[in-house]
Formats: structure tokens, sequence, C-alpha cells
């Protein structure tokens, strides 16, 4: 590990490192006007949202770095104190990015970088047609620290009004692949929130879980298991009881099972096809016949159950390994 004071590291240095440790963050495209009406566009990534009662987000245009100066956005919020903020979808980084360039503050970034004023209706700030994310704001309060470049200042908002698009909802929820939302990382790496990047991690269940600390140090000790499989073991209400997992094996040693071959082979192919079913009754085959890696093939079963998301299943064939 590095370990250090931010005093101890030049500015540009230490601005680069909580870049790439505090990402990704999420993109506000912050729409306001000067007080001559003219209207500026640029992206922030030091932002998020902090609360929906009332809803509350916030962002921080920070002194510029090369001369501690403040950007137009400060300039014209703390004067209008409105703004609308968009999220930032992938068919836009582009343009978003341009909307970056620094610009002086008579040019307007809407022409600039080609994304299209619309309304607003609560305040003066123009909303961006391209994103189907749109929050027109009023700001709360303004907190800044600092007077050097890249001193933060952030304005705290809450949201008068959301214009949210119909096509972004799925089952009720707004779903990462419809909205296609990009986030910033370190130097000029962003992320695409959609696809093979996104999964669910379902929420604990209602009652509480027995815990990481309540584990068989024979589960807690096995290489078979990783860290994300050990927190979801823990994430059970009762450990099956001894009868339970015996019952349980049983009717798998009577039960017939079509086109099924008793082989190690087969139990790695069941294995690539996720049948975690099919690779207990090969593991319990192989079992008759002394197989020296017995126990990591029922460890293997348990893993492939709880990945498939049938926790009892892996909890039964992780305390029978247990025996081995
Ligand atoms: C994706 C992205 C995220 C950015 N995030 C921030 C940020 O959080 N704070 C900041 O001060 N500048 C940030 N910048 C740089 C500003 O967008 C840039 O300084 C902008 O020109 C400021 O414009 P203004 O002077 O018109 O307000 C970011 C730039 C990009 C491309």
């Amino acid at each position: 590990m590095l370990h250090f004071e931010p005093k101890d590291l030049p500015q540009p240095e230490l601005h680069k490192i909580l870049l790439g440790g505090v990402a990704p963050r999420p993109i506000a495209l912050v729409s306001s006007l000067s007080e001559d009406g003219i209207p500026n566009l640029s992206p922030f990534s030091f932002f998020n949202a902090f609360g929906s009662n009332p809803p509350i987000i916030a962002f921080s245009p920070s002194r510029r770095g090369r001369d501690a100066s403040f950007k137009d956005t400060y300039n014209n919020l703390i004067r209008t104190r409105e703004c609308v903020v968009q999220s930032v979808t992938y068919n836009m980084v582009e343009q978003i990015s341009l909307a970056s360039t620094e610009y002086s503050s008579e040019v307007n970034e809407f022409e600039k970088c080609g994304l299209t004023p619309v309304d607003s209706d609560i305040v003066k700030p123009k909303r961006v047609k391209e994103s189907p994310f749109q929050m027109e704001c009023k700001i709360r309060d303004i907190m800044s620290y600092g007077e050097g470049g890249a001193s933060p200042n952030i304005f705290i908002c809450e949201v008068l009004k959301f214009h949210v698009a119909e096509d972004i909802f799925k089952n009720g929820i707004i779903h990462p692949d419809l909205i296609d939302l990009v986030s910033r990382m370190s130097a000029n790496f962003y992320c695409r929130a959609s696809g093979f990047a996104v999964f669910e991690v379902e929420k604990p269940i209602a009652k509480k879980g027995i815990g990481y600390d309540n584990l068989p140090a024979f589960i807690k000790e096995s290489n078979i298991y990783s860290a994300n499989n050990l927190g979801k073991f823990g994430n059970i209400e009762q450990i099956p009881g001894k009868n339970d997992v015996e019952n349980f094996i049983n009717e798998y040693i009577g039960g017939k099972f079509e086109n099924y071959e008793p082989t190690e082979e087969a139990f790695f192919r069941y294995q690539r096809h996720n049948n975690f079913r099919y690779m207990l009754k090969a593991a319990l085959d192989l079992d008759k016949i002394n197989h020296p890696k017995i126990k990591t093939y029922f460890e293997l079963t348990a893993k492939n159950a709880l990945e498939a998301k049938d926790i009892t299943f892996a909890w039964k064939v992780a305390l029978y390994a247990g025996k081995y």
C-alpha cells in the first residue's frame, strides 16, 4: 500500500489519485444562465444524489486548476441560483466532452456542442433534449473549501421538477440497459453502465441472515468459495439441520436422472452448463468409487448452486462436503 497525507503530495498528483479511487462517478450535465441570459452547459462528475425527501442533488464546479479562477457555471449559479441537471448517456458522451471546453463566458455551449435546448417549466435555464433524465433545480446551499486551484464549491440543489423519458422504464424501474448511462473514472477513462458491466445483487433477506461470523470454519477455510460466495452463505436465516441434509442427499442417491452420466468428464460438463443438480448426482456417484478430490466436487456443486441463487441447495451440499 502507498500511505500519504494530502499535504505530502503535489496537488495535481493528489487530484489524479482521488479521481482514480472515487470512481465511477455519475456525470451531471449542468445547464445554467448568466445574469445577461447567456446559456452555459458543462459536465461535472463531482456529482451525486443525497436523498429524495426532498430530492437533493449536489455537484462541484471547482476552481480552475491553472489560476484558481471560478468557472462560468459557478459565476452563473451564485447569481441566478437555478439550473437544470441532466444525466449523461452513452450517445451524448462526445458532445458533453466538447461542452467541457473552456469557452469564454460569452459563448453559448449548446451551440458549440450541438445539443438541443428546450424550455423548462419552472426555472429559466433550458433543458437538454437529448438526455432522457432532466432535473429542474434551485440552489439550496453552497459550500466552498479552500481558495487554491481545484478547490471545491459544492452546489446543493433541490429538484423542483423531473422530466423522464417513458422508454427507459422496464417493469416499473429505470432499466440500466435502456438509460445507458456513462460515468467518469481516472484520466480519460469513462465507464458505460449497461450490458455486461451491469449485474444484480439481491438485497439481504428481510429477516436477519446468520452473517459471516456464524459460518462453519470448514466453509470459511475452503479454497473453492470466493469472498462473494461466503457473503451469500451468510445470508440465510438458519443453517439446515443434519436430518435435512441427510434426507436431501438420500433423495439424490435414489433419484432417477435422464441422460445422466456418472463420470468425472460429465461432472465438468454439467458445471459448464451450470447444472448443479446433475453435478451433485455425479459427485455422489464419484464418491462411491472413493474419488480423491470428492470434497472439491461437492464444494464446486455448492458454489454453482449459490451462483444460481439456490442458497438452500448450496448450504445442504456445503454441509455434506464438511464430512470429508
Ligand atoms: C466528464 C467530465 C466531468 C467533469 N467534471 C468536473 C467536475 O466535477 N468539476 C469541475 O470543476 N470540472 C469538471 N470537468 C471540467 C469542466 O466541465 C470544465 O472545466 C468546464 O469547461 C467548466 O465550464 P464552465 O467554465 O463553462 O463552467 C469535467 C469535465 C468532463 C468532460
